[in-house]
């Protein structure tokens, strides 16, 4: 009922998120991810869905259920998510990178089970960086309309006037990353060429809402 009210802001628009925590292997038992629930980036797929998008969500490992009308895609690494993710925003109006992607992968990722050894010797990890899904993406000629997400544990507002600008995107969303994570509500700012826009801290859903309002305001031709 409250879908079917929704002011079509996003009508027949094609919108790409990724959403949740990465998952990056280290043998076959055992790997490496994040405390990202995907509640924010599943939230904002189901109003995007409800303001008339056409919605593909790529999420990494969460508990969440999948929101009715929307097309998923479940990955567990970062160079999958990556992989996913420029397939689908090469046709999509709006990419919204909610995804807390793993920085770095372990490089030689082993085929066996690691074993403790007698001399009681931990193993050693190296680590690659991950490609960079969304600046990827922002950088595609006549690409998407392309939306950063950003958890800083301080100084939120320079680390996201500084990501913003180093990942080339007309707008980034921040809030500070303990204050959000696996939680129902989140308290946020919008930072984009004009500066910056603090929103009350209020539950995922209605801010999803304001959120796909404030990028469909953005858009070219604005809201309609
Ligand atoms: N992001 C991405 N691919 C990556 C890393 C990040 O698409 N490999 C996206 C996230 O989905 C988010 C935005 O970039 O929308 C910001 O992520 P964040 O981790 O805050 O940025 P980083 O550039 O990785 O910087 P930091 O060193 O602070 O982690
Ligand atoms: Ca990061």
């Amino acid at each position: 009922i409250v879908a079917f009210f929704a002011p079509k802001h996003l009508q027949g628009k094609r919108v790409v998120i990724t959403a949740g925590p990465t998952f990056e292997p280290i043998d076959p038992v055992r790997g490496i991810t994040n405390l990202s629930s995907g509640k924010m980036g599943f939230a904002l797929a189901r109003a995007a869905a409800n303001s008339g998008a056409d919605v593909t969500l790529i999420a990494g490992p969460t508990a969440l259920d999948t929101p009715w009308g929307i097309a998923r895609e479940d990955v567990q690494t970062a160079q999958q998510m990556h992989d996913a993710a420029l397939a689908a925003a090469a046709h999509a109006d709006v990419f919204i990178g909610v995804a807390a992607v793993a920085d770095w992968r372990v490089a030689q990722v082993r085929t066996s089970k690691i074993k403790k050894t007698a001399d009681g010797a931990p193993p050693t990890l190296e680590f690659v960086e991950n490609p960079d899904i969304l600046a990827t993406i922002a950088a595609l000629p006549d690409g998407p309309y392309c939306v950063g997400f950003a958890a800083e544990s301080d100084d939120l507002d320079a680390n996201a006037s500084a990501k913003r600008l180093r990942k080339n995107v007309p707008l980034l969303i921040g809030n500070l990353g303990p204050a959000t994570f696996g939680r129902d509500d989140n308290e946020v700012a919008l930072y984009d060429a004009q500066g910056v826009t603090r929103l009350p801290r209020a539950d995922k859903t209605a801010l999803a809402n304001t959120l796909i309002e404030q990028i469909a305001r953005r858009l070219p031709g604005g809201l309609f």
